[in-house]
């Protein structure tokens, strides 16, 4: 992968490509990567789908990995919190682990709640600009259901205003105008994971 994306903060960095091409990669590894990106409310049922996905991939034999944004938050971006410059790095630097993921022959399989659509169009360009698959799934779980759910009892503290700037209840969540998936609550986790699986060929 070569990258000429321009950084303001380390102008002075070149890129230094190696010398493995994406087809060397696929011919060696059977598999093209991709990415994956599910996006929707807390609680609305990514994780589950996402945990789906990268089963069925998996078991047929592919390399497929999952990084999900609550996990990615005990690590890599624990050091970030919820307003909207948090949430909006917190994505591209999602998106930028992906694109490696997706380049090095693994569907990357991202849940994430990535609210902000302007974040979200951002990875995907990402992913044009690199020549990578990109596809978003719109897990599209009504409010009153995900806070019905409330695995985590984040809703309802989020209501007592224990949590402020919670996404659907006092923060925003943009969904997408044209996500090449959209699940409801109608199917089952692993049916959808199947849906998303055949439609894409993989
Ligand atoms: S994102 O908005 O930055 O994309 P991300 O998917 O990484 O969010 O993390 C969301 C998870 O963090 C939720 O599933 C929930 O468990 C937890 N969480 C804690 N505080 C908030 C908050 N203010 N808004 C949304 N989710 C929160």
């Amino acid at each position: 992968m070569s990258d000429t994306h321009d950084n303001d903060v380390s102008p002075n960095v070149v890129f230094h490509a190696g010398t493995v091409t994406r087809e060397q990669r696929i011919a060696a590894t059977g598999n093209e990567g991709m990415t994956i990106w599910l996006t929707g409310l807390s609680g609305s049922g990514k994780s589950t789908v996402a945990v789906a996905i990268e089963q069925e991939l998996v078991t047929a034999g592919r390399v497929a990995y999952l990084l999900d944004g609550d996990n990615l938050r005990h690590g890599l971006n624990g050091d970030l919190g919820f307003d909207a410059a948090s949430r909006q790095e917190n994505v591209r630097r999602a998106g930028e682990v992906a694109v490696l993921f997706a380049d090095a022959g693994a569907v990357a399989i991202v849940p994430l709640i990535s609210p902000y659509r302007a974040d979200r169009d951002r990875v995907r360009a990402r992913h044009a600009d690199l020549g990578l698959r990109f596809v978003e799934v719109f897990v599209d779980t009504p409010i009153e259901l995900c806070e019905a759910r409330d695995v985590k009892g984040l809703y309802a503290k989020a209501r007592a205003g224990e949590i402020t700037g919670f996404t659907g209840v006092d923060d925003p969540y943009e969904a997408p105008l044209d996500a090449e998936f959209v699940i409801t609550p109608d199917s089952t986790p692993t049916d959808a994971a199947r849906s998303v699986i055949r439609q894409l060929r993989l």
